[in-house]
């Protein structure tokens, strides 16, 4: 989720650690194109974020001005470029250093070229999911391509790094105590706009440089925090490209990365190749309300899966949908906040907060997502701690951390999301408008209007702009007809931002998916996968009006099972 662009692509609700628990308090959502390829689902969670063993060391990986590849994994390649930190000053300016790895294409097919990818957050680390999923992203765009992800200027192993804490137990520890609802009439926002000083003073510090540019100047003397906003990143994406010896880009981007995608499509429109945009919100800011349109109805739906799918799949099971969504409120309401002494990520405490969360997690990620939710639900209501013990996706613990712990660099959490964020989306500091603001998008969302005017108020403090930041307008006449995906009912990127982006963009193409989730291609479907198969196969775009029908649903399974 992102913003606004909330875009923001989920984080994982639970990720599997080697070092310190995460605790995720960011609307979290989950990639798992696994769920493509494999029938249901099965924690599916745990390959797509794992911090997997380190395979390469990518501090001591050459960077060089041309793209060098050295393997890394069994069969993937790494690399780091060096690209201008500005691109407004290009000759002068210190150099980024860019992060690359590649899933290569199939030597027993048709070679077809490259396709970046970039798996949204922002910030998400696409070096990362390419060495986790990087075949499973090969079976939806074809083995001919090379698959190329990156990580985006703030993120994972590219510098500069959006590191403003001095380690993650201590940035983890702080964000900890975060009042994740903020709500008008507690105390919750004068603690919390305090808490966000903190973070942009050390934001600042870290990000921020001197103000001078010197022409030899480092990075940090820089300020490598004013250029990591979607519009360099998109000229990143341009100049990766032509370094690969390519023409046109063929590019997948999901949540976030299908605002990076409108960056790029209306700053080079005579650049874009083969496309998809999959959960589409719009790069054109105009309030932060339209975006959680439908995260209500969303919700809704899941109680509806559940009273579908009967009593014997669904432990919340009621007569009707409506019992089940006010059981659940009573759950939350009443059972809480619910010691978990043992509960699966380590002690924690279990609040309406917390669950809330899991409710928009749950709604943007349903197959898996759903029924994992509904058992916790469960267990709370109980208070059934052999459950909580078993359940993984309460991440509300302390973080477990010691000091020979820490996670090397490109795995650490880090503040990237709220930079890029914050600056392609600035908000003037004007305290006297958040209470209205949060007032009126309650009425949007009740739900998840806390966690928004949380972001909101981040971007009110933080601490410096964007150099070069892109404005507009978000359209072009694209060399090539984009394809953009959108599911019917999404949480955070909904239907009328994909149909917006659209209209923008002449000659591209809209498939809808008749499900509920973040992300199309996350829920299997034999009719969403084949047009995607097929566009980047020849450039062949679906029907203008087709809706495609998922093949499962969450809880029911099968659909068009009884
Ligand atoms: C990396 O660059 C250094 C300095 O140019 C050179 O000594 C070293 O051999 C290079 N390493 C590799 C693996 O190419
Ligand atoms: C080509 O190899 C890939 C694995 O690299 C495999 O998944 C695919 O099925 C193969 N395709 C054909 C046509 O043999
Ligand atoms: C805010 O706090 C009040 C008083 O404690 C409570 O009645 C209300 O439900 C809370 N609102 C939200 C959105 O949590
Ligand atoms: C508690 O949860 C465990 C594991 O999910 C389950 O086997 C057990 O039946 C539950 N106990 C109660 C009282 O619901
Ligand atoms: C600290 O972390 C290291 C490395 O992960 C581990 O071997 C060690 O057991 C941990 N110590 C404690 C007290 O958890
Ligand atoms: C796209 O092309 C049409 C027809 O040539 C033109 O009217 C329109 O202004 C162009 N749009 C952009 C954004 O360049
Ligand atoms: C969309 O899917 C729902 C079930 O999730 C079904 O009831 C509805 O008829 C479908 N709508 C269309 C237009 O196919």
């Amino acid at each position: 989720m992102p913003l606004n662009r909330p875009s923001t692509f989920p984080l994982p609700s639970a990720m599997p650690n080697a070092w310190c628990s995460i605790v995720l308090i960011s609307l979290t959502i989950v990639y798992q194109l696994d769920v493509l390829v494999h029938a249901q689902n099965q924690g599916l969670y745990d390959p797509i974020f794992t911090r997997q063993d380190v395979d390469i060391d990518w501090y001591k990986l050459n960077a060089s001005e041309t793209i060098t590849w050295t393997s890394c994994g069994s069969e993937q390649k790494c690399a780091r470029v060096f690209l201008p930190l500005d691109y407004s000053r290009e000759s002068v300016s210190p150099k980024a250093t860019i992060a690359l790895r590649m899933q290569p294409a199939s030597s027993n097919v048709t070679y077809k070229g490259i396709v970046l990818y970039n798996p949204g957050g922002p910030g998400i680390s696409g070096t990362m999911l390419v060495a986790n999923i990087g075949p499973i992203i090969a079976n939806l765009v074809g083995h001919g391509y090379d698959i190329v992800g990156f990580d985006v200027r703030g993120a994972g192993a590219t510098l500069p790094l959006a590191q403003c804490f001095e380690t993650e137990p201590q940035m983890q520890t702080f964000t900890q105590w975060t009042p994740i609802l903020l709500n008008i009439s507690d105390t919750s926002i004068p603690y919390s706009n305090a808490q966000q000083d903190v973070v942009a003073e050390l934001c600042r510090r870290k990000l921020g440089g001197d103000g001078r540019e010197d022409v030899h100047g480092t990075v940090e003397e820089w300020g490598g925090g004013r250029y990591m906003d979607t519009a360099s990143v998109a000229t990143d994406m341009l100049r990766i490209n032509e370094l690969l010896g390519q023409d046109k880009l063929n590019y997948l981007g999901i949540s976030y990365g299908t605002v990076l995608g409108q960056y790029f499509a209306a700053m080079y429109p005579d650049k874009v190749g083969l496309f998809v945009m999959d959960a589409v919100c719009d790069a054109e800011y105009d309030s932060w309300y339209s975006v959680l349109s439908d995260t209500e109805s969303a919700i809704d739906r899941l109680y509806s899966y559940c009273h579908q799918a009967g009593p014997h799949e669904c432990p919340l099971y009621e007569s009707d949908a409506s019992r089940i969504k006010a059981r659940v409120w009573s759950i939350m309401d009443s059972n809480t906040p619910l010691a978990g002494p043992f509960a699966a990520q380590g002690p924690a405490v279990i609040t309406k907060a917390l669950l809330q969360q899991q409710l928009i997690t749950a709604a943007s990620t349903p197959i898996t997502g759903w029924p994992q939710l509904a058992d916790i639900l469960t267990a709370v209501e109980r208070n059934n701690q052999s459950a909580l013990a078993s359940s993984n996706i309460i991440a509300a613990s302390v973080p477990l951390c010691n000091s020979t712990n820490e996670p090397v660099p490109w795995f650490r959490e880090n503040s990237a999301e709220q930079a890029i964020r914050c600056l392609d989306y600035p908000i003037p500091d004007v305290s006297a408008t958040f209470n209205a603001y949060l007032s009126d998008l309650l009425e949007v969302s009740p739900i998840a209007a806390p966690v928004w005017a949380q972001r909101h108020l981040q971007c009110m403090k933080w601490p410096f702009q964007a150099k070069n930041r892109f404005t507009g307008p978000f359209t072009g006449n694209t060399s090539s007809p984009i394809l953009l995906l959108s599911n019917i009912l999404d949480p955070q990127c909904p239907l009328a931002q994909a149909r917006r982006v659209h209209e923008r963009l002449p000659g591209s193409r809209l498939l809808v998916q008749n499900a509920t989730g973040h992300v199309a291609t996350l829920t299997p479907s034999a009719c969403t996968f084949a047009a995607v198969q097929a566009y980047f196969a020849d450039g062949t775009l679906p029907a203008a009006d087709v809706l495609c029908q998922p093949d499962v649903l969450p809880f029911i399974g099968a659909a068009g099972s009884p």
